[in-house]
């Protein structure tokens, strides 16, 4: 069993040193649970691939605490400081050239000559980056391919070792993962929506090309962009209006069609920031016996819609690996 346990200053301080140690801790961000390890020990960040399960080639986020963090790893550019200066501390995480002498792990990059950086805003995932003086290496906390968790306890059924302590600060307020976005190409791209809206991006540095992944499922094999991910077990059906025997439903907004052996809502009030806070949740608690399919309504394309879309597309995936 994995130890979950509330953060106090003693429990961060001994979070701390595991993370010292080479060891990893599950910790709150503000977007979802995040596996982290120290992000320059080669050791520790092979351990996070190891407890994942996750592919060797998908590179890893360095979580630092402000943009004097960042500069030391990676090659900082004007683009890059407007973007922190609006969305840091926060769910926007920034790629760029790693810097020749900067000290994080080249597993972290996974092989790549760029480095993923970001600020997080919860006070605990602040907090242990104090402690720990380093930068903090963190996936989702989750097993490869399984849905992120938004929640201690889904770390806890998802990952079974390999995992020192997890630091229970409660549900994750935005739910869905951080926006990743690709500032070494001569466009900024969008390689990943996420809980920093593209719109509110493009406000400050001007419009994203958008990755491969992006609004072409089925041409996309940049890294991380596996196209089967966040999966529950049952086969999701998307853009449902209406409810077909057996299915479980993910609703969203006040006309919601009767007949689903259960529904959840995603936001009743029709408000995208709730639907993507109660995305993971409530897709895990569909991915149940009696159920035989998730069927979602469809969500509107624009804010943190877009993020929920792509999340949800891959849900609905086919499976690669059965
Ligand atoms: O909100 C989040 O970002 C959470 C919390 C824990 O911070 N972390 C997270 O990490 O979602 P992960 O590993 O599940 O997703 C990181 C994404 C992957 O799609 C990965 O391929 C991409 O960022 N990525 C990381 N480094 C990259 C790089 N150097 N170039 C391109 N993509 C990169
Ligand atoms: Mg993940």
């Amino acid at each position: 069993m994995i130890e979950i346990v509330l953060p106090t200053t003693e429990t961060i301080a001994r979070a701390a040193a595991l993370i010292r140690d080479g060891a990893l801790v599950a910790f709150p961000t503000e977007t979802v649970y995040g596996l982290g390890g120290d992000a320059t020990s080669d050791r520790a960040v092979a351990r996070i691939f190891d407890a994942k399960g996750r592919p060797q080639f998908n590179p890893l986020i360095a979580h630092v605490l402000d943009p004097a963090g960042a500069r030391a790893h990676v090659v900082w550019n004007d683009t890059a400081e407007r973007l922190a200066q609006r969305f840091w501390p926060g769910p926007l995480t920034l790629v760029l050239p790693r810097r020749p002498d900067g000290t994080v792990s080249l597993l972290c990059s996974a092989g790549l000559d760029t480095l993923a950086v970001r600020a997080p805003s919860h006070p605990v995932a602040q907090a242990l980056l104090r402690a720990a003086d380093r930068p903090i290496a963190a996936p989702s906390a989750n097993r490869s391919g399984t849905i992120s968790p938004t929640q201690a306890r889904h770390v806890a059924r998802s990952l079974d070792q390999g995992v020192a302590l997890v630091l229970d600060g409660g549900p994750c307020v935005v739910g869905v993962e951080s926006t990743v976005v690709d500032l070494t190409m001569p466009q900024p791209t969008l390689l990943r929506p996420g809980g920093a809206t593209r719109e509110a991006i493009e406000a400050v540095i001007g419009p994203l090309a958008l990755g491969p992944a992006i609004g072409a499922p089925g041409a996309l094999h940049a890294p991380g962009q596996l196209e089967s991910h966040y999966a529950p077990s049952l086969p999701v059906r998307l853009g449902a209006t209406s409810v077909e025997p057996g299915d479980g439903l993910l609703a969203f907004g006040s006309d919601v069609p009767g007949g689903a052996v259960m529904t959840l809502n995603l936001s009743p009030a029709g408000d995208l920031a709730e639907a993507a806070a109660n995305l993971f949740a409530m897709l895990r608690a569909l991915d149940r016996p009696g159920i035989g399919r998730i069927a979602v309504m469809p969500i509107p394309e624009h804010g943190l819609g877009l993020a929920i879309n792509d999340r949800l597309r891959r849900a609905a995936a086919p499976r690669s690996d059965g």
